[in-house]
């Protein structure tokens, strides 16, 4: 026993001493020398298909370095590059790129450079930097299209260290990466949802707007939240539901505060939450014993009904620290933003799984908060919602609730 403890020790020690140091700015300089051809001598890369590495964060380029080597970012050209470098060798390219200033403003204007991605269309789509700035910073609720702002920053600006940087990067490679990730050869479980909702003319807006971020928005391309349409589950789901009714009433609008209301709650979202209910996922000794009995059609028709009631006005009394907070989070303490993910309106993104927090009752949004600070709750895809809880303080929690609660 003795000797498996201390083997065990030794295996530690060794995993311990295989971690790489942080990166080191002046190694990585010696290091990045064959990176230079492609992304230029100072990380401002001369030709659009080669990203810009100059001022990305470090992090977030060492992750990409080790997907690249690990095949998870597929790229001919990079994967060769990545094969060779050890942790270290990553954090310290990390480190001197990020030490680069991204000073020079590299994107072309040229729309026959920007809609490249189009340009296999019949007729050739002008591309709008306007519109892509709209969609980048209000997103699209009604079809799940997540606030690139919130994580992305004002311009692409982002401070928050895992969201990288697209300010000041070249249009057309934005272009590229926003197709990849709608055809999924590029996978990140947000960046997928968002882009592969995007129409082939919106990814060339969006990158028309970064080869020119002084357009303006176009705010009255605000969309509107469609409500979801009576189908046949709606009606189903409306006689299974009866048993929901004295606790999360029957047009699903709960009096008591502790219970959630589901009113005009993403259908998608409800049904998973059914499910975790159901194995355990999402642990409530009430909803576990409500949710024992149901198949999973039952659980798909209840969603729906829910989903095609409208919530009625939430019992929060408005506050301006949490608006701030909701529309801009905190760069300092590393919030993201909340609009990111859900919404202008607080209606989610129902196509993604991100849930409506708008109207909803008080002490329950409370509640949920501090779940996810103390992970009780984790039923939260790649910890979405626990990283960015375990940030807020409590009163951060009742600033942003006495806000959430008042959005409609
Ligand atoms: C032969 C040209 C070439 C060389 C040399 C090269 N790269 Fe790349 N690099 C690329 C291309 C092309 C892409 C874009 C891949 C894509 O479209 O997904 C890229 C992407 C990247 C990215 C991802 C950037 C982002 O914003 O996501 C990083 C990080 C990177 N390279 C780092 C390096 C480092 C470090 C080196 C040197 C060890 C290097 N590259 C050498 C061509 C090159
Ligand atoms: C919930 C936060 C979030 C939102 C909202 C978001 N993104 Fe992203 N985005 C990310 C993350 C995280 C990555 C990096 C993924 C990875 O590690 O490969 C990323 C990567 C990207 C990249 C690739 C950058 C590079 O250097 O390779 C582009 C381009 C991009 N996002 C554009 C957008 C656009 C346009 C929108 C709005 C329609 C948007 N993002 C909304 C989180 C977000
Ligand atoms: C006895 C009261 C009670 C009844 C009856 C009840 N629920 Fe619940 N429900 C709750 C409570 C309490 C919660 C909050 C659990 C938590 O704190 O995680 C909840 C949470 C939920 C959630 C999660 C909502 C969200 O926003 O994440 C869903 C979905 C749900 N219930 C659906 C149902 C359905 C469908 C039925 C009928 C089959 C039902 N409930 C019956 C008390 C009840
Ligand atoms: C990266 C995307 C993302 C961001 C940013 C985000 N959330 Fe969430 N949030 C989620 C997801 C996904 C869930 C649902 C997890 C699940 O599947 O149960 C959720 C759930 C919630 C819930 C529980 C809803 C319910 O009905 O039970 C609350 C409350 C919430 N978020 C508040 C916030 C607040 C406040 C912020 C900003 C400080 C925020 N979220 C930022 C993705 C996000």
């Amino acid at each position: 026993m003795k000797s498996l403890i201390f083997s065990l020790l030794f295996i530690i020690a060794n995993i311990n001493f295989a971690i790489a140091a942080p990166g080191d700015v002046t190694a990585g300089k010696g290091k990045a020398a064959m990176c230079s051809a492609c992304h230029g001598a100072s990380g401002i890369s001369a030709v659009d298909a080669y990203p810009n590495l100059a001022g990305q964060h470090a992090d977030y380029i060492t992750k990409q370095l080790k997907a690249f080597k690990a095949g998870d970012r597929k790229d001919s050209v990079m994967a060769p590059m990545a094969a060779g470098l050890s942790e270290q060798d990553m954090a310290d390219l990390g480190a001197y790129f990020a030490s680069l200033p991204r000073t020079v403003a590299t994107a072309s204007v040229d729309d026959s450079v920007t809609t490249t991605a189009v340009v296999q269309a019949a007729v050739k789509y002008v591309a709008n930097a306007s519109a892509g700035k709209s969609l980048y910073e209000l997103g699209d609720e009604s079809r799940s299209i997540g606030a690139c702002m919130g994580c992305h920053g004002k311009d692409g600006n982002s401070n928050v260290l895992i969201y990288p940087n697209l300010a000041k990067q070249h249009a057309q490679y934005i272009e590229k990466q926003l197709h990849a990730f709608k055809d999924n050869s590029r996978t990140n479980f947000a960046m997928n949802q968002f882009a592969g909702a995007m129409t082939d003319e919106e990814i060339a807006d969006m990158g028309a707007y970064f080869a020119d971020t002084k357009a303006v928005a176009n705010v009255k391309v605000r969309r509107v939240q469609t409500v979801a349409p009576v189908t046949a589950a709606v009606i189903a789901g409306k006689s299974k539901s009866a048993v929901c009714a004295s606790c999360h009433a029957v047009d699903g609008n709960s009096l008591v505060a502790m219970y959630p209301k589901l009113a005009g709650q993403s259908a998608d979202y409800l049904t998973k939450q059914l499910k975790e209910f159901k194995n355990g996922t999402r642990k409530d000794p009430i909803m576990a014993g409500m949710v024992a009995a149901l198949s999973e059609q039952d659980m798909i028709d209840i969603s729906a009904y829910f989903a095609a009631q409208k919530a009625n006005k939430g019992n929060g009394e408005g506050s301006a620290i949490g608006r701030q907070l909701y529309f801009n989070g905190n760069v300092a303490k590393g919030i993201t933003a909340c609009v990111a993910c859900h919404g202008v309106n607080g209606k989610g993104m129902g196509k993604a799984g991100f849930p409506a927090i708008a109207s909803q009752n008080t002490t329950y949004l409370t509640a949920q908060l501090h779940n996810f600070k103390k992970a009780t709750r984790e039923n939260d895809r790649n910890s979405m919602m626990r990283n960015i809880a375990k940030k807020l303080k409590k009163n951060d929690i009742e600033e942003l609730v006495k806000f959430m609660s008042t959005m409609k």
